[in-house]
């Protein structure tokens, strides 16, 4: 999974990239990666290791351009990327999760069209890090019927908050 040919032409290729201070490392060597495996990477920012700054000033912008379509996939990066999972999430249309190994790098999308990969800067190394943008670029959603309706009620609750139910169960408690 090391050698950049195995991101592979039909593979996402437009990719937004987001990070603080606790991930800008990861970020400048991940984005590195991706160019020279022929990705565009749009930088998010933030442009310069700035200890003050805060994730979702880098994030939210992310996740935005992710579910609006303007990148295909996002990198999200903080200190341990949990910060970074919270806020992408609270954008409609973001499926975010904090990643550690390629098991969920892989099924996270095929399962949960997962769009916005999570890292923490701080918790993994360089070469995990990048076998697990790799594997998360490569997957696509299966577009099983069982998943397409799991999805489906996600993205209720993005349209309405508070609702009780979504169709054919209610989300509340059993009684
Ligand atoms: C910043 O120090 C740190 O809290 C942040 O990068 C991240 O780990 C939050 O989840």
């Amino acid at each position: 999974m090391s050698d950049p040919a195995s991101i592979l032409p039909g593979e996402p290729r437009r990719i937004g990239i987001a990070s603080d201070h606790g991930g800008f490392e990861l970020k400048e060597y991940l984005s590195r990666r991706l160019r020279e495996a022929g990705c565009e990477v749009r930088d998010f920012g933030d442009l310069q290791p700035a200890p003050d700054d805060d994730y979702p000033d880098f994030v939210v912008p992310l996740a935005r351009a992710v579910a609006d379509g303007a990148e295909e996939r996002g990198v999200a990066i903080c200190g341990s990327g949990v910060g970074a999972a919270v806020v992408a999430n609270k954008v409609p249309g973001v499926r975010a999760c904090l990643i550690h190994e390629t098991f969920s790098a892989r099924q996270g999308v095929e399962d949960d069209d997962l769009n916005v990969i999570c890292l923490g800067g701080r918790v993994v190394g360089h070469a995990l890090a990048w076998e697990l943008v790799q594997t998360f670029l490569a997957a696509r959603f299966s577009g099983a019927p069982r998943h397409v309706r799991r999805l489906a009620k996600v993205a209720r609750l993005e349209s309405s908050p508070g609702a009780r139910s979504h169709g054919d169960k209610t989300f509340g408690a059993p009684a």
